[in-house]
């Protein structure tokens, strides 16, 4: 099986996206797949990766797609679906047919529907969610909407719209009354992206117009979140081939003292967080965290693969209450990721991991 594994691309998470590469094609069994690395670049260019790509974080340096072969994708002119990696115009080497093609692209161009629109278009399977699915889970409002009407809890939020119900990067939108309902701390996002990229905690409301300048340079349109108190918990989810999607037990990330919040740092950089994978909860509450995660896949209409990050604190009667952050449908895959730790505690390896993946996309 000829698998295309496409990474970098033109998001804020270029990079995070080639580590996320490095272990997929690292876990690919090379009896089983003949794998072609594709990378984008930051430009948009599409390259046959070479072998010296270096795809791991170096030294607190982030790797990159620079140099490779130039190929385009278009779909394949028989109609089997296959891809047709054909490289550039002047560039002399054999055409590559691809029979799958794993997008490890995390946010804008990558995550939110555009690629798998192309290779809908192109007629080539692909892991992961298709082009709803995707455009619905990068985007934080609309995710909020959809799981609000499938009844699962949502923070308090406010997306910044001028009076006619524009997208705006004006601070003075968000009025008093706003102000008072998500009280503070807030965090100030762009609505579609990752990896805690362009957001800023803000404890104090004088902090809030250099907040939105910064969202709003990721992203024209930005979120303002309540803090929600609780456990920072993620959970899995994986389908199947036949059957219902199946929740991963979840894990936790715990804080160290002095991390404010697991921001980008946190997140990839630093020593700053614990994970405890599993994580530490009752039977009930893992049944209710992984029962949630289900749910929210679902409604969504994902596919393949998700992992669900939520917020699980006590309400006011005293029972436990859990709130989704959000959804993430190509979750990380750096050798320190949630979601395949999370597989290989619930005794998915990596290797049966992307194969179940591949398996789904080819179903
Ligand atoms: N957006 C990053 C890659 C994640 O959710 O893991
Ligand atoms: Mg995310």
């Amino acid at each position: 099986l000829r698998i295309a594994v496409v990474f970098g691309g033109r998001s804020a998470e270029h990079s995070i996206s080639c580590v996320s590469a490095g272990a997929v094609l690292a876990g690919l069994d090379p009896d089983r797949y003949d794998v072609v690395p594709v990378g984008i670049a930051r430009d948009g260019r599409w390259v046959l990766a070479e072998p010296a790509q270096r795809l791991a974080i170096a030294d607190g340096e982030l790797p990159e797609v620079t140099g490779g072969t130039a190929v385009s994708l278009v779909g394949d002119p028989g109609g089997r679906g296959l891809a047709v990696l054909e490289p550039a115009a002047g560039v002399a080497s054999a055409l590559t047919e691809v029979d799958v093609v794993f997008p490890v692209l995390h946010g804008a161009y990558g995550e939110d529907g555009t690629i798998q629109g192309l290779l809908e278009m192109s007629g080539i399977p692909y892991v992961g969610s298709g082009v709803f699915a995707s455009a619905a889970s990068m985007d934080k409002e609309f995710t909020k909407k959809l799981l609000a009407a499938a009844g699962l809890p949502q923070g308090v939020h406010v997306v910044l719209r001028d009076a006619s119900g524009a997208v705006s990067a004006d601070p003075g939108v968000l009025d008093d009354a706003d102000r008072e309902r998500l009280g503070l701390p807030v965090f100030v996002k762009p609505c579609r992206a990752g990896s805690s990229i362009g957001i800023t905690k803000v404890t104090d409301w004088a902090q809030f117009p250099e907040a939105v300048a910064t969202a709003a340079s990721v992203d024209p349109k930005v979120i303002v979140e309540a803090a929600v108190p609780g456990r920072e918990v993620e959970c899995g989810v994986l389908a199947r081939p036949d059957g219902p999607p199946q929740a991963s037990l979840p894990a936790e990330i715990r804080l160290r003292p002095g991390t404010e919040w697991y921001d980008f740092a946190a997140k990839y950089l630093d020593d700053a967080v614990d994970f405890d994978v599993p994580a530490d909860l009752t039977p009930e509450q893992t049944r209710l965290v992984q029962e949630t995660a289900r749910k929210a896949f679902l409604a969504l209409d994902c596919r393949g693969l998700a992992r669900v990050d939520f917020f699980l604190g006590t309400g006011p009667d005293g029972a436990d209450r859990l709130v989704v952050n959000e959804v993430n449908t190509m979750p990380g895959f750096t050798p320190i990721s949630m979601y395949p730790r999370m597989w290989a505690a619930t005794g998915v390896d990596f290797a049966a991991l992307v194969d179940r993946l591949v398996e789904v996309a080819l179903a």
